[in-house]
């Protein structure tokens, strides 16, 4: 596929998959005048629409977190993919076959799909490199290590585990004689640079490797669980961000729980926890991957389960980490509920012991988040006393316990946006505390009046604060307001052949990013006689297009849009002619000043006589 076959397979993409159609999948459009409006998706909108849509234009801009494109950079955005992951999801929404790509592709396109590709490649040796390391001699300590564990060797086979043993350059020196270079180990994680600009094994002290896989069942990434208490270079090490792992946004064991049809996913906080629990059968188990649980893993589950039950340890670490969790997950509107490990300290533990039978009995019993969640508070506000009768009960010990208890579980209560669970939740309150429903309702609503007033102060801040950064950079606001309106308005063929008409050249823009979106844009008509917004797009990086799609959308729902463009060429042009003015005029080159003064007060003539 060359270059012309792979922009003409993206043009169709677009073509086919309406933008409007896409991002009402996402959001509630509303028409206003020749746009859509919506709130944005892409950011934490509650109040005022801020994303705007254009059917015309094929282009999405959001004036409140600054996202912008057209259909392929929504998706990259709504969905965390990158370019071509966000094609293929469109080419599949619209039946477009995809093809092959491999050599193929716009340049750049191109060059970082065969980055990402060399390093699946390079991690695939790696990975088999690992695993045939268990059965060989060094791998005995590893092997034993699994099998203390209780891993059986289907285990180790489906889920690719390996051992790497100590030493510098192992594995370094396995992948250089597959005809890979040290520098191309070195960006697929695997390889670490000394000052000297020598390279040794990123995994060098002994360590069960497992094989983190995404689910197009690509190897991303390894972690890395050391087999001996000595070092000190942490129970796990794993792979560093590369071109293609991203720890916050994959899940350990989603290629193989996407195709567990319980529409829910079990959030572990280990490792070796998933493993366990899909040796017992239980294969709906996920993992972060040493980082805390992010907002793009919270979308993976929203994607490939729909429901959560959070499984962390039950020490005081995973209960923090559980109630974060639980924050997020909220955050996306996921059912989520909080399962507590009652025997061993840790699911894999429990499971070993237990077995998955019984696991699955804890999953039954798992509570939803604000049960566990108001149940937590008790136990931090409530005490064990022994009644008269032997029996022990849990109670307040004081009035002041009970009023920093109700506060406490008030502001629980606030975030609730279920109003059946909130009314539920309230009488739950009420009861233990002995308050009542109606001014524990009251003290909610304070509580949600102070929120949302303190977010809107806050979003009121940082809108006034981005202005004033945009326009501190700018020396002079009429010209560039008159740039950007211009560059709106050329949009529109007429307006564009009346600036050129009138002498207008792309470097005539003083603001960078202007120019280059006129010299697109002149390009454009220039060659196919017209512009192709979805193209000319392509040609910004991320942070670019941000500006530019705003440029491009904000179009002050102009009708007559030739007579629209008369005020800011005039103010373009004039400051263009003054500028070359003054640089004759400190080259002391007179006669040229009066020559183009002379041809300029002719073409305002013409222009007047047409
Ligand atoms: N982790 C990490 N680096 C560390 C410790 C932990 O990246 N130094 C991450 C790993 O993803 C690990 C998870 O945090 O799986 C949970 O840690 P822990 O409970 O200690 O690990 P387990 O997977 O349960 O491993 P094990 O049962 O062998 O202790
Ligand atoms: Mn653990």
């Amino acid at each position: 596929m060359n270059d012309a076959e792979f922009q003409s397979f993206i043009d169709e993409v677009t073509d086919r998959n309406d933008i409007c159609d896409v991002i009402s999948e996402y959001a509630h459009l509303k028409r206003v005048g020749n746009r859509f409006a919506a709130l944005c998706p892409l950011h934490n909108d509650k109040k005022s629409p801020s994303l705007s849509v254009s059917p015309d234009k094929q282009l999405f801009h959001c004036f409140g977190c600054g996202a912008g494109g057209n259909v392929i950079h929504f998706i990259m955005a709504a969905e965390h993919l990158d370019f071509m992951d966000a094609v293929k999801l469109l080419a599949d929404r619209a039946g477009i076959p995809v093809p092959e790509f491999k050599g193929g592709g716009s340049s750049s396109a191109r060059s970082s799909t065969d980055k990402k590709q060399l390093i699946y490649t390079i991690n695939k040796e790696a990975g088999r490199y690992f695993f045939k390391n268990l059965a060989g001699d060094t791998g005995g300590d590893g092997y034993l290590y699994l099998k203390n564990r209780g891993i059986k060797n289907s285990t180790i086979k489906m889920f690719g585990m390996g051992y790497a043993p100590e030493g510098w350059t192992n594995l370094i020196d396995y992948l250089k004689g597959k005809g890979f270079s040290e520098h191309e180990v070195y960006e697929a994680g695997l390889a670490k640079m000394r000052d000297n600009g020598t390279y040794y094994d990123s995994f060098y002290d002994g360590r069960i490797m497992i094989p983190i896989i995404n689910v197009q069942g690509n190897i991303i990434g390894f972690g890395g669980r050391i087999i001996t208490d000595k070092g000190n270079t942490g129970k796990y090490l794993n792979t560093p961000e590369t071109l293609v792992f991203h720890k916050k946004e994959n899940l350990f064991g989603l290629n193989f729980a996407k195709n567990d049809r319980s529409g829910t996913l079990l959030l572990m906080e280990g490792y070796m926890d998933v493993i366990s629990l899909h040796q017992a059968g239980i294969t709906n188990a996920v993992a972060s991957l040493g980082t805390a649980f992010t907002e793009e893993q919270a979308k993976l589950v929203k994607r490939y389960g729909g429901k959560a039950v959070l499984c962390y340890d039950s020490d005081e670490a995973g209960k923090k980490a559980t109630v974060r969790a639980g924050e997020i997950l909220t955050a996306q509107n996921i059912k989520t509920r909080v399962l507590t490990v009652t025997d061993g300290k840790d699911p894999d533990e429990f499971v070993r012991k237990s077995g998955g039978d019984m696991f699955r009995v804890l999953i039954e019993r798992a509570k939803p988040l604000f049960e566990y969640r108001i149940d937590e508070l008790q136990k931090q506000y409530k005490i064990e006393t022994e009644g008269a009768d032997g029996i022990e009960t849990s109670v307040f010990p004081d009035a002041e316990a009970t009023v920093e208890f109700t506060e406490a579980a008030a502001a629980l209560l606030a975030e609730i946006k279920n109003p059946v669970e909130l009314e539920i939740y309230t009488k739950r309150v009420a009861d233990e505390s002995g308050v009542s429903v109606d001014s524990l309702k009251a003290s909610v609503e304070n509580i949600r009046f102070g929120v949302a007033r303190a977010e809107e102060r806050r979003e009121q801040q940082l809108q006034r604060r981005r202005q004033a950064q945009a326009m501190s950079k700018v020396e002079n606001v009429k010209l560039y307001n008159a740039e950007r309106l211009l560059l709106n308005l050329m949009c529109d063929k007429p307006v564009y052949r009346l600036a050129a008409d009138k002498g207008l050249k792309y470097d005539d823009f003083t603001v960078e990013l202007h120019r280059k979106l006129a010299k697109a844009m002149f390009d454009m008509y220039d060659a196919d006689g017209a512009v192709d917004l979805g193209r000319l797009l392509q040609v910004f990086d991320d942070e670019e297009r941000r500006t530019v799609s705003g440029i491009l959308l904000d179009d002050k729902n102009t009708q007559d849009k030739k007579a629209a463009a008369e005020q800011p060429l005039k103010i373009i042009l004039g400051d263009r002619n003054l500028r070359e003015q003054d640089k004759l005029l400190a080259e002391g080159n007179l006669d040229e000043v009066y020559r183009l003064m002379i041809s300029r007060a002719a073409g305002k003539n013409k222009s007047k006589e047409n």
